[in-house]
Protein backbone atom coordinates (compact mmCIF):
# COMPACT_ATOMS: atom_id res chain seq x y z
CA UNK A 1 0.00 0.00 0.00
CA UNK A 2 1.16 3.45 -0.60
CA UNK A 3 -0.96 6.16 1.07
CA UNK A 4 -2.77 6.64 4.44
CA UNK A 5 -4.56 10.18 5.15
CA UNK A 6 -4.87 10.89 8.71
CA UNK A 7 -8.19 13.35 9.62
CA UNK A 8 -6.88 15.76 12.50
CA UNK A 9 -3.63 17.20 13.22
CA UNK A 10 -4.11 17.11 17.07
CA UNK A 11 -2.54 15.31 19.57
CA UNK A 12 -3.89 11.83 18.50
CA UNK A 13 -3.44 11.95 14.70
CA UNK A 14 -0.03 13.91 14.40
CA UNK A 15 1.27 11.52 16.83
CA UNK A 16 -0.40 8.16 14.62
CA UNK A 17 1.37 10.01 11.55
CA UNK A 18 4.78 10.49 13.56
CA UNK A 19 4.43 6.67 14.58
CA UNK A 20 3.38 5.58 11.10
CA UNK A 21 5.86 7.45 9.48
CA UNK A 22 8.62 5.60 11.75
CA UNK A 23 7.50 2.08 10.74
CA UNK A 24 8.48 3.19 7.18
CA UNK A 25 5.67 0.79 5.68
CA UNK A 26 4.07 3.58 3.26
CA UNK A 27 4.94 5.86 0.76
CA UNK A 28 3.10 8.74 1.50
CA UNK A 29 0.84 9.96 4.82
CA UNK A 30 -1.45 12.81 4.22
CA UNK A 31 -2.27 15.02 7.43
CA UNK A 32 -5.44 17.17 7.17
CA UNK A 33 -7.28 19.39 9.84
CA UNK A 34 -9.60 22.08 9.63
CA UNK A 35 -6.42 24.20 10.72
CA UNK A 36 -4.95 23.81 7.62
CA UNK A 37 -1.39 24.92 8.54
CA UNK A 38 -1.06 23.14 11.65
CA UNK A 39 -1.45 20.14 9.04
CA UNK A 40 1.10 21.14 7.38
CA UNK A 41 2.90 22.55 9.84
CA UNK A 42 3.12 18.92 11.72
CA UNK A 43 3.65 16.83 8.47
CA UNK A 44 6.41 19.34 7.39
CA UNK A 45 8.02 18.87 11.14
CA UNK A 46 7.64 14.79 10.63
CA UNK A 47 9.13 14.77 7.39
CA UNK A 48 12.88 16.80 8.51
CA UNK A 49 12.63 14.34 11.25
CA UNK A 50 12.99 11.52 8.56
CA UNK A 51 16.88 12.88 7.63
CA UNK A 52 17.67 12.07 11.95
CA UNK A 53 15.55 8.91 12.46
CA UNK A 54 16.00 7.35 8.84
CA UNK A 55 12.38 6.54 7.33
CA UNK A 56 11.25 7.24 3.96
CA UNK A 57 7.32 7.92 4.37
CA UNK A 58 6.99 11.64 2.97
CA UNK A 59 4.34 13.56 4.65
CA UNK A 60 2.26 16.57 3.54
CA UNK A 61 -0.69 18.15 4.95
CA UNK A 62 -3.33 21.24 4.48
CA UNK A 63 -7.23 21.23 4.43
CA UNK A 64 -7.78 20.38 0.91
CA UNK A 65 -9.16 16.79 0.76
CA UNK A 66 -7.98 16.89 -2.97
CA UNK A 67 -4.82 15.83 -1.50
CA UNK A 68 -6.27 12.59 0.10
CA UNK A 69 -6.88 11.36 -3.61
CA UNK A 70 -6.63 7.65 -4.17
CA UNK A 71 -6.17 6.89 0.06
CA UNK A 72 -6.13 3.29 0.61
CA UNK A 73 -6.38 3.78 4.57
CA UNK A 74 -7.99 6.91 6.21
CA UNK A 75 -7.20 7.55 10.13
CA UNK A 76 -10.06 10.10 11.40
CA UNK A 77 -9.23 11.28 14.72
CA UNK A 78 -10.79 14.70 14.18
CA UNK A 79 -13.47 16.47 16.81
CA UNK A 80 -13.11 17.46 20.32
CA UNK A 81 -11.40 15.59 23.26
CA UNK A 82 -12.96 15.67 26.79
CA UNK A 83 -11.87 17.64 29.45
CA UNK A 84 -12.24 16.75 32.73
CA UNK A 85 -15.64 16.32 34.46
CA UNK A 86 -16.33 14.93 31.07
CA UNK A 87 -17.54 11.42 29.75
CA UNK A 88 -17.03 10.38 26.32
CA UNK A 89 -20.49 10.30 25.24
CA UNK A 90 -20.71 13.73 25.99
CA UNK A 91 -18.92 14.80 22.85
CA UNK A 92 -21.38 13.31 20.61
CA UNK A 93 -23.21 16.72 19.71
CA UNK A 94 -19.98 18.22 18.32
CA UNK A 95 -18.10 15.28 17.51
CA UNK A 96 -21.40 13.44 15.11
CA UNK A 97 -21.48 16.59 13.01
CA UNK A 98 -17.27 16.32 12.39
CA UNK A 99 -17.31 12.45 11.85
CA UNK A 100 -20.22 12.84 9.37
CA UNK A 101 -18.36 15.99 7.52
CA UNK A 102 -15.11 14.50 7.51
CA UNK A 103 -16.41 10.82 6.05
CA UNK A 104 -18.15 12.69 3.05
CA UNK A 105 -15.21 14.18 1.81
CA UNK A 106 -13.08 11.60 2.16
CA UNK A 107 -15.23 9.36 0.35
CA UNK A 108 -15.52 12.15 -2.51
CA UNK A 109 -11.35 11.59 -3.00
CA UNK A 110 -11.17 7.70 -2.15
CA UNK A 111 -12.42 4.41 -4.16
CA UNK A 112 -12.90 1.54 -1.37
CA UNK A 113 -10.88 2.89 1.30
CA UNK A 114 -10.62 1.68 4.68
CA UNK A 115 -11.82 3.79 7.46
CA UNK A 116 -10.25 3.72 11.04
CA UNK A 117 -12.06 5.94 13.48
CA UNK A 118 -10.63 7.01 16.64
CA UNK A 119 -12.68 9.90 17.39
CA UNK A 120 -15.20 9.71 20.36
CA UNK A 121 -17.61 8.26 21.77
CA UNK A 122 -15.94 5.43 19.60
CA UNK A 123 -18.30 2.80 18.94
CA UNK A 124 -21.00 5.25 17.91
CA UNK A 125 -18.97 7.68 16.17
CA UNK A 126 -17.59 4.39 14.19
CA UNK A 127 -21.14 3.69 13.52
CA UNK A 128 -21.92 7.31 12.34
CA UNK A 129 -18.67 7.16 10.19
CA UNK A 130 -19.78 3.46 8.52
CA UNK A 131 -23.61 4.77 7.60
CA UNK A 132 -21.75 7.95 5.64
CA UNK A 133 -19.71 6.23 4.48
CA UNK A 134 -21.69 3.32 2.30
CA UNK A 135 -18.73 1.11 2.57
CA UNK A 136 -19.35 -2.82 3.85
CA UNK A 137 -18.75 -2.95 7.53
CA UNK A 138 -15.20 -5.01 6.81
CA UNK A 139 -13.80 -1.58 5.88
CA UNK A 140 -15.18 0.37 8.80
CA UNK A 141 -13.98 0.19 12.32
CA UNK A 142 -12.85 1.44 15.14
CA UNK A 143 -9.51 1.47 17.55
CA UNK A 144 -10.16 1.55 21.35
CA UNK A 145 -9.39 -1.92 22.55
CA UNK A 146 -5.78 -2.04 21.60
CA UNK A 147 -5.21 0.92 23.61
CA UNK A 148 -7.33 -0.50 26.65
CA UNK A 149 -5.50 -3.67 26.60
CA UNK A 150 -1.84 -1.76 26.43
CA UNK A 151 -3.48 0.21 29.51
CA UNK A 152 -4.18 -3.15 31.63
CA UNK A 153 -1.45 -5.02 30.17
CA UNK A 154 0.97 -1.42 31.56
CA UNK A 155 -0.58 -1.90 34.82
CA UNK A 156 0.16 -5.85 35.07
CA UNK A 157 3.98 -5.63 34.13
CA UNK A 158 4.30 -2.47 36.82
CA UNK A 159 2.53 -4.91 39.28
CA UNK A 160 3.98 -7.91 38.18
CA UNK A 161 7.57 -6.21 37.17
CA UNK A 162 7.91 -8.32 34.28
CA UNK A 163 8.13 -6.92 30.65
CA UNK A 164 4.47 -5.82 29.16
CA UNK A 165 5.62 -7.39 25.98
CA UNK A 166 4.80 -10.82 27.33
CA UNK A 167 1.42 -10.07 28.65
CA UNK A 168 -1.06 -11.03 26.29
CA UNK A 169 -4.90 -10.23 26.97
CA UNK A 170 -8.02 -9.24 25.37
CA UNK A 171 -10.46 -6.98 26.33
CA UNK A 172 -14.79 -6.45 24.78
CA UNK A 173 -17.49 -4.00 24.82
CA UNK A 174 -17.33 -0.58 24.42
CA UNK A 175 -14.85 1.98 24.52
CA UNK A 176 -16.14 3.45 28.01
CA UNK A 177 -16.29 2.45 31.53
CA UNK A 178 -18.52 -0.54 31.20
CA UNK A 179 -15.67 -2.38 29.06
CA UNK A 180 -14.98 -5.86 30.11
CA UNK A 181 -11.47 -6.63 30.72
CA UNK A 182 -11.15 -10.47 30.59
CA UNK A 183 -8.85 -11.77 32.88
CA UNK A 184 -9.94 -15.40 32.33
CA UNK A 185 -8.12 -14.62 28.85
CA UNK A 186 -5.07 -12.76 30.08
CA UNK A 187 -1.92 -14.72 30.38
CA UNK A 188 1.96 -13.90 30.96
CA UNK A 189 3.93 -15.93 28.74
CA UNK A 190 1.57 -18.42 28.74
CA UNK A 191 0.92 -18.83 32.59
CA UNK A 192 -2.76 -17.73 33.06
CA UNK A 193 -2.39 -14.11 35.08
CA UNK A 194 -4.51 -15.69 38.18
CA UNK A 195 -1.37 -18.17 38.72
CA UNK A 196 0.77 -14.56 39.48
CA UNK A 197 -0.96 -12.18 41.31
CA UNK A 198 -3.82 -11.89 43.84
CA UNK A 199 -7.77 -11.70 42.78
CA UNK A 200 -7.82 -8.19 45.50
CA UNK A 201 -4.78 -7.15 43.26
CA UNK A 202 -6.10 -8.43 39.51
CA UNK A 203 -9.85 -6.61 39.89
CA UNK A 204 -8.24 -3.41 41.13
CA UNK A 205 -5.87 -3.40 37.66
CA UNK A 206 -9.37 -4.17 36.38
CA UNK A 207 -11.02 -1.39 37.65
CA UNK A 208 -8.39 1.33 36.93
CA UNK A 209 -8.22 0.07 33.08
CA UNK A 210 -11.66 0.80 33.00
CA UNK A 211 -11.34 4.21 33.94
CA UNK A 212 -7.72 4.83 32.75
CA UNK A 213 -9.13 7.31 30.03
CA UNK A 214 -10.21 9.43 32.76
CA UNK A 215 -6.75 9.18 34.83
CA UNK A 216 -5.45 10.68 31.73
CA UNK A 217 -7.79 13.30 31.35
CA UNK A 218 -7.45 14.24 35.27
CA UNK A 219 -3.69 14.31 34.86
CA UNK A 220 -3.42 16.58 31.84
CA UNK A 221 -6.46 18.48 31.59
CA UNK A 222 -6.75 16.79 27.64
CA UNK A 223 -7.02 13.14 26.81
CA UNK A 224 -4.34 10.66 25.93
CA UNK A 225 -2.34 10.74 22.68
CA UNK A 226 1.06 8.44 22.43
CA UNK A 227 -0.54 5.17 23.31
CA UNK A 228 -3.62 6.40 21.01
CA UNK A 229 -1.49 7.45 18.47
CA UNK A 230 0.79 4.50 18.03
CA UNK A 231 -2.61 1.94 18.87
CA UNK A 232 -3.96 3.41 15.65
CA UNK A 233 -0.19 3.12 13.53
CA UNK A 234 -0.31 -0.20 14.79
CA UNK A 235 -3.79 -1.31 13.16
CA UNK A 236 -2.91 0.46 9.83
CA UNK A 237 0.84 -1.61 9.90
CA UNK A 238 -1.57 -4.91 10.03
CA UNK A 239 -3.58 -4.19 7.27
CA UNK A 240 -0.50 -2.50 5.10
CA UNK A 241 1.41 -5.77 5.61
CA UNK A 242 -1.65 -8.01 5.66
CA UNK A 243 -0.54 -9.09 8.86
CA UNK A 244 -3.51 -10.85 9.80
CA UNK A 245 -2.89 -9.88 13.66
CA UNK A 246 -5.83 -10.51 16.26
CA UNK A 247 -6.79 -7.58 18.17
CA UNK A 248 -9.74 -6.28 19.72
CA UNK A 249 -11.63 -3.59 17.43
CA UNK A 250 -15.10 -1.78 17.22
CA UNK A 251 -16.71 -3.70 14.71
CA UNK A 252 -20.45 -3.92 13.83
CA UNK A 253 -22.10 -7.01 14.90
CA UNK A 254 -24.63 -9.04 12.96
CA UNK A 255 -25.33 -11.42 15.65
CA UNK A 256 -22.32 -12.38 16.87
CA UNK A 257 -21.97 -12.65 20.71
CA UNK A 258 -25.95 -12.69 19.99
CA UNK A 259 -25.88 -8.86 19.39
CA UNK A 260 -27.35 -6.96 16.37
CA UNK A 261 -27.12 -3.67 14.82
CA UNK A 262 -24.34 -2.19 17.01
CA UNK A 263 -20.30 -1.54 16.81
CA UNK A 264 -18.74 -2.77 19.38
CA UNK A 265 -15.38 -3.75 20.47
CA UNK A 266 -14.49 -7.64 19.83
CA UNK A 267 -11.85 -9.39 18.70
CA UNK A 268 -11.18 -9.82 15.30
CA UNK A 269 -8.16 -10.76 12.56
CA UNK A 270 -7.21 -7.47 10.68
CA UNK A 271 -5.45 -8.04 7.44
CA UNK A 272 -5.28 -6.33 3.82
CA UNK A 273 -9.02 -6.70 3.36
CA UNK A 274 -9.78 -5.09 6.49
CA UNK A 275 -11.60 -7.23 9.08
CA UNK A 276 -11.55 -10.59 7.83
CA UNK A 277 -13.34 -12.39 10.77
CA UNK A 278 -14.84 -11.86 14.09
CA UNK A 279 -13.57 -14.56 16.32
CA UNK A 280 -16.14 -16.04 18.54
CA UNK A 281 -14.73 -16.55 22.04
CA UNK A 282 -16.85 -18.22 24.28
CA UNK A 283 -17.63 -16.24 27.62
CA UNK A 284 -19.14 -17.40 30.55
CA UNK A 285 -22.50 -16.16 31.65
CA UNK A 286 -21.31 -13.48 33.60
CA UNK A 287 -19.36 -12.09 31.47
CA UNK A 288 -22.16 -12.11 29.02
CA UNK A 289 -23.98 -10.33 31.36
CA UNK A 290 -21.02 -7.69 31.38
CA UNK A 291 -20.75 -7.46 28.03
CA UNK A 292 -24.54 -6.96 27.49
CA UNK A 293 -24.68 -3.98 30.14
CA UNK A 294 -21.72 -2.75 27.58
CA UNK A 295 -23.35 -2.98 24.69
CA UNK A 296 -27.08 -1.39 26.53
CA UNK A 297 -24.78 1.62 27.72
CA UNK A 298 -23.29 1.87 23.75
CA UNK A 299 -26.67 1.55 22.61
CA UNK A 300 -28.17 4.82 24.93
CA UNK A 301 -25.66 6.78 23.09
CA UNK A 302 -26.72 5.45 19.45
CA UNK A 303 -30.60 6.49 20.86
CA UNK A 304 -28.60 10.15 20.95
CA UNK A 305 -27.32 10.15 18.07
CA UNK A 306 -29.98 8.52 15.99
CA UNK A 307 -32.46 11.29 17.62
CA UNK A 308 -30.25 13.99 16.41
CA UNK A 309 -31.33 13.15 12.71
CA UNK A 310 -27.98 13.74 10.70
P1 LIG B 1 -7.12 17.46 19.52
O1 LIG B 1 -8.02 18.55 19.92
O2 LIG B 1 -5.69 17.50 19.93
O3 LIG B 1 -7.17 17.26 17.94
C1 LIG B 1 -8.36 17.20 17.22
C2 LIG B 1 -8.12 17.88 15.90
O4 LIG B 1 -9.30 17.72 15.09
C3 LIG B 1 -7.87 19.39 16.02
O5 LIG B 1 -6.62 19.72 15.47
C4 LIG B 1 -9.02 20.01 15.26
O6 LIG B 1 -8.66 21.21 14.57
C5 LIG B 1 -9.38 18.89 14.30
N1 LIG B 1 -10.71 19.02 13.70
C6 LIG B 1 -11.85 19.43 14.28
N2 LIG B 1 -12.85 19.45 13.39
C7 LIG B 1 -12.32 19.02 12.24
C8 LIG B 1 -12.87 18.81 10.93
N3 LIG B 1 -14.15 19.04 10.66
N4 LIG B 1 -12.03 18.37 9.97
C9 LIG B 1 -10.73 18.14 10.22
N5 LIG B 1 -10.18 18.32 11.43
C10 LIG B 1 -10.96 18.75 12.42
O7 LIG B 1 -7.79 16.11 20.07
P2 LIG B 1 -7.09 14.67 20.23
O8 LIG B 1 -6.54 14.57 21.59
O9 LIG B 1 -6.23 14.44 19.07
O10 LIG B 1 -8.38 13.71 20.15
C11 LIG B 1 -9.09 13.58 18.95
C12 LIG B 1 -10.30 12.68 19.16
O11 LIG B 1 -9.88 11.34 19.44
C13 LIG B 1 -11.19 13.10 20.33
O12 LIG B 1 -12.55 12.93 19.99
C14 LIG B 1 -10.79 12.12 21.43
O13 LIG B 1 -11.80 11.94 22.37
C15 LIG B 1 -10.54 10.88 20.61
N6 LIG B 1 -9.70 9.86 21.25
C16 LIG B 1 -10.09 8.57 21.09
C17 LIG B 1 -9.33 7.56 21.60
C18 LIG B 1 -9.74 6.15 21.39
O14 LIG B 1 -9.21 5.26 22.06
N7 LIG B 1 -10.64 5.86 20.47
C19 LIG B 1 -8.09 7.84 22.34
C20 LIG B 1 -7.75 9.25 22.41
C21 LIG B 1 -8.54 10.23 21.87
C1 LIG C 1 -8.91 7.49 26.03
O1 LIG C 1 -9.34 6.42 26.47
C2 LIG C 1 -9.85 9.63 25.32
O2 LIG C 1 -10.87 7.64 24.68
C3 LIG C 1 -9.68 8.23 25.00
O3 LIG C 1 -7.83 7.97 26.41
Amino acid sequence: MSKVTVIGAGNVGATCANVLAHKDIVKEVVLIDIVGNLAKGKALDTWQQAPVDGYSTYLSGGDDYAATEGSEIVVITAGVPRKPGMSRDDLISTNARIVKTVTENIMKHSKNPILIVVSNPLDVMTLACWRSSGLVSSRVFGMAGILDIARYRAFLATALNCSPKDIQALIMGGHGDTMVPLPRYTTVAGIPVTELIGKEELDAIVHRTAVGGGELVTLMGTSAWYAPGAAAAQMVESIVKDEKRIFPVCAKLDGQYGLHDIFLGVPVKLGKKGIEQIIEVKLTADEQVLLNNSAAAVKSVIDVYNNMQL
